[in-house]
């Protein structure tokens, strides 16, 4: 190729991103939108296993498989002609009561297969923010049917992430999701995560892990357990905490508190579910069970939207015993949309077939050995993980914990810095957060490893 014809590609190729960038800034809203964030943006334009291609032709790492949910990696034709077949056959019909169609109940069925042994029906939506609705309100609901309806408080933790319509931004425990949007609605309230790294108790007769479960009982006992439906919680807070693992007695803890005072543990899977973090299930890890649970993202490895919730045979019982005036009066247009359903199916099966579930826990202690070394680092106070999730957290001063000020922006110069050097993933408040697709090979994995070694040491140095 001549540099004469190099160049004037090149140029073209400006043209066309300058064009399309003045349109998407014109007529275009983001998530999280706002100009300064998108002054020269990726133009993604192609994908293939772990690897994400733009408009210029570069290739990077797809360090967080897209939005945490490429399981199965870019490009996979059977996901496309499960989708094709389905759409051919029937590409939409209602699922309200009195409806149903194959994909639908299979997919039911499979999931009773794969999600804890006590959950044993399941509602599709077509995310995770409306699933946590579905959640909240199928908690209500429960207790409403049963001649409780002043038991509706929700209570969730901060750092958590459960997503951004009013039901589910209320249960987030991240100010800047609800604060400029108007009053919260009511009825939520947050308690302190189980952050090992900077969680503080003056408790000495249990561990921290006890200690910040009790949090739960302090709060259940504050309100009035006579008021409290549910507790939400992420088992590895992801969006929100940037990768917090909690100590192994947490959950159980939990799970007895809930118990004790007759409040539904919901357990938010968004992330975590589907072999995230090496079990199909992040609650497997602790021998903990759910009422219910939530799950969206690696459903479909994100070639389809679908989200949804399972409930336990108690819930279940109490929504088909109602009056029928009383019903569970919830729904979409697009619940258990057909589509979504036939690719969530062939989704599972070749997460099955591959074994990625065993691959991510195999794959993630991996990457967790390649990179715990990093804690030697000045500027790195703690490299977690659990499968292939994974959170390196960088701080100004090791001996206090304390981050970074804001105005240095060293989370925007580390992210940077990974993309420059080919590994495209998200900071959160100076956190690394890492979850590559789960069929990531051994090389790929290292080479993520390398990618985080060398953006610390140009960055805050080693
Ligand atoms: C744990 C968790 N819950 C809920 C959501 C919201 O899901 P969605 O963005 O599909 O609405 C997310 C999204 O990142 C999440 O991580």
């Amino acid at each position: 190729m001549s540099k004469q014809f190099v160049t004037a590609a090149q140029g073209k190729q400006e043209n066309q991103k300058s064009a399309i960038v003045l349109q998407d800034r014109s007529h275009l809203i983001h998530p999280q939108h706002h100009p300064s964030e998108h002054l020269d943006p990726q133009i993604w334009e192609s994908g293939e296993g772990v690897m994400l291609r733009n408009l210029e032709g570069e290739e990077y790492i797809d360090g967080l498989s897209g939005m945490w949910n490429v399981y199965v990696g870019h490009g996979r034709r059977e996901l496309v002609d499960a989708a094709s077949q389905q759409m051919s056959r029937l590409a939409f019909s209602t699922a309200y009561a009195g409806s149903t169609h194959r994909p639908a109940v299979a997919l039911a069925e499979r999931l009773k297969e794969l999600v804890y042994p006590g959950i044993e029906a399941f509602y599709f939506t077509l995310g995770g923010s409306d699933a946590t609705d579905t959640s909240v309100r199928t908690a209500r609901f429960y207790w409403g049917a049963q001649g409780r309806p002043e038991k509706f408080k929700i209570i969730s933790r901060k750092l958590g992430y459960h997503g951004s319509t009013i039901g589910a931004a209320a249960a987030t425990g991240v100010e800047e999701f609800s604060s400029v949007f108007g009053p919260r609605a009511n009825g939520f309230l947050q308690i302190d995560s189980p952050y090992p790294y900077r969680f503080t108790t003056n408790r000495t007769d249990v561990s921290a892990g006890v200690a910040a479960a009790d949090l739960l009982e302090d709060a259940i006992l504050r309100e009035g357990p006579e008021s409290v439906a549910a507790f939400i919680a992420e088992p590895v807070q992801g969006g929100g905490g940037g990768v917090l693992i909690p100590p192994a007695d947490y959950f159980p803890r939990i799970r007895e508190i809930c118990d004790r005072y007759d409040v539904l543990f919901i357990s938010d899977e968004v992330i975590t579910g589907f072999g995230r973090t090496g079990r199909w299930f992040a609650l497997e890890h602790w021998g903990v069970e759910p009422d219910i649970v939530q799950f969206a993202k690696g459903i479909t490895s994100g070639y389809f939207p679908l989200g949804g919730i399972g409930v336990s045979g108690a819930i279940k019982d109490v929504m088909d015993r109602v009056d029928p005036a009383k019903r569970w009066m919830h729904g979409y247009t697009c619940s258990a949309h057909p589509v979504a359903c036939a690719v969530a199916l062939a989704n599972l099966r070749i997460i099955n077939e591959e074994g990625l579930v065993e691959r991510s826990l195999r794959l993630g202690e991996r990457l967790l050995e390649k990179l715990q070394p990093l804690k030697e680092s000045a500027h790195v106070g703690e490299v977690r993980g659990l499968g292939l999730l994974a959170g390196i957290e960088i701080v100004e001063d090791k001996a206090t914990k304390a981050r970074f000020p804001e105005s240095s922006g060293i989370g925007k110069k580390v992210r940077d810095k990974l993309l420059s050097l080919g590994l495209c993933t998200r900071v959160t408040d100076d956190i690394i957060c890492l979850a590559p697709p789960l069929v990531i090979n051994e090389e790929e994995v290292d080479r993520i490893a390398d990618v985080v070694w060398t953006a610390v040491a140009e960055t805050v140095g080693l």
